[in-house]
């Protein structure tokens, strides 16, 4: 990276930041409800090196895309639908909003985190160059602030009114180590993954974008939560939901059924995992899949056909979407001696299906975003 940033920029960088992507394993869509999720950071990540320069005018490059950008710290209120580069800006908007000067400087990025497939890219990408900017600033923020930055940028910015929970994830994961994560008290420790599992992930090749459903989503989870006379989803339990289900119109009830169900099943998985019971944790995953399918709307048939798949592969645990759905990617807890040969039958099997190539790769958690 060193060595590429100088032939790039003829600069030697003054920082060099890695920020992971993440799996959401349980706790679909609970994280702007105030809800609980486990999470980890994967070892797919973002890595961003810098240097600062005088002036206004910052410069990034992409090496993987071979693209690159101009924009002019002064000049930001222009975001361009669809760009790589709003991440960046958006980040850079927020530190100025919260009244730090960040200088100019020059980036060349290089990422291993699957674009717009669930992984959170967006997000590793965010967290790298909060650190990068942080750095570059002379700042030591804490890790609620970064974190923050980086959802402020994608809600403001990019226009996706998505929750803390890719962000969080990126910062705070572990190696062997799953993030718990609660969304109201914005309380975050790890879990350790049981021996002898591992993920899988694998991509059902329809590619999602979160802006429009995910922000219909939020509203109508909003709007359940309104009805019910709460501050926010997390205060339904679902038995409360069932008795006061007259107070709401159809799609709403779904959608809260969803979300309250994917919170009491963060509980039951929790508690499965410190019991290592697999089993049962596995069964809360498929459970997650089924509640998307029919009560969040979520899925898609290419999502629910690699669920269903997964079912009847040897080694499986669990398995269900993982992220804002709509497409994108599906993770699957495996027994570890087993995810290599589980990998090559859920591709054949899939492609048998469907018709569609896609490719299952091991994922390992690994450590949250840093200095390198
Ligand atoms: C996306 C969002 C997250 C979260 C998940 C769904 O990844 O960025 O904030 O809402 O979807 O759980």
């Amino acid at each position: 990276m060193k060595q590429a940033f100088f032939d790039y920029f003829g600069l030697k960088p003054d920082v060099i930041a890695k920020a992971p992507g993440r799996l959401e394993i349980l706790g679909n869509h609970t994280d702007y409800n105030e809800g609980t999720v486990l999470s980890v950071a994967v070892d797919r990540a973002m890595t961003v090196a810098a240097a600062k320069v005088p002036g206004k005018t910052c410069e990034l490059y992409d090496q993987a895309l071979e693209s690159k950008r101009i924009f002019d710290l002064d000049k930001l209120d222009n975001p361009k639908k669809g760009d790589w580069a709003n991440y960046v800006k958006g980040v850079v908007q927020e530190f100025q909003k919260r009244g730090y000067d960040v200088p100019a400087f020059k980036a060349m990025m290089k990422g291993t985190v699957p674009l717009s497939a669930g992984m959170s890219s967006s997000a590793a990408l965010e967290m790298a160059f909060v650190l990068v900017i942080e750095k570059l600033a002379n700042l030591n923020l804490d890790w609620k602030t970064k974190a923050k930055i980086g959802q402020a940028a994608e809600n403001n910015y990019v226009g996706a009114k998505t929750g803390l929970l890719d962000q969080v994830s990126s910062l705070m994961g572990r190696e062997n180590q799953l993030v718990y994560s609660d969304f109201r008290t914005l309380e975050v420790h790890n879990v350790p993954i049981p021996k002898g599992t591992a993920f899988v992930v694998a991509n059902c090749m329809v590619k999602h974008n979160l802006t429009n459903e995910y922000n219909e989503r939020r509203e109508a989870c909003e709007l359940a939560a309104k009805l019910l006379g709460v501050k926010a989803l997390r205060d339904v339990t679902p038995d409360m939901l069932e008795q006061q289900k007259g107070k709401l119109p159809e799609v709403a009830y779904l959608r809260a059924k969803h979300v309250v169900g994917e919170i009491d099943r963060v509980e039951k998985g929790a508690k499965a995992l410190s019991a290592n019971d697999l089993t049962t944790f596995g069964k809360l995953m498929f459970q997650s899949q089924y509640s998307s399918t029919h009560y969040f709307d979520n899925s898609i048939p290419e999502l629910d056909a690699m669920v269903e798949i997964a079912k009847t592969i040897p080694g499986h645990i669990g398995a269900r979407l993982s992220g804002g759905g709509f497409g994108g990617i599906t993770v699957h807890l495996v027994y570890a001696d087993q995810a290599q040969a589980y990998c090559q039958a859920l591709v054949k099997a899939y492609k048998e299906k469907t018709g569609l190539d896609t490719e299952a790769m091991i994922c390992t958690a690994a450590q949250g975003a840093h200095l390198m």
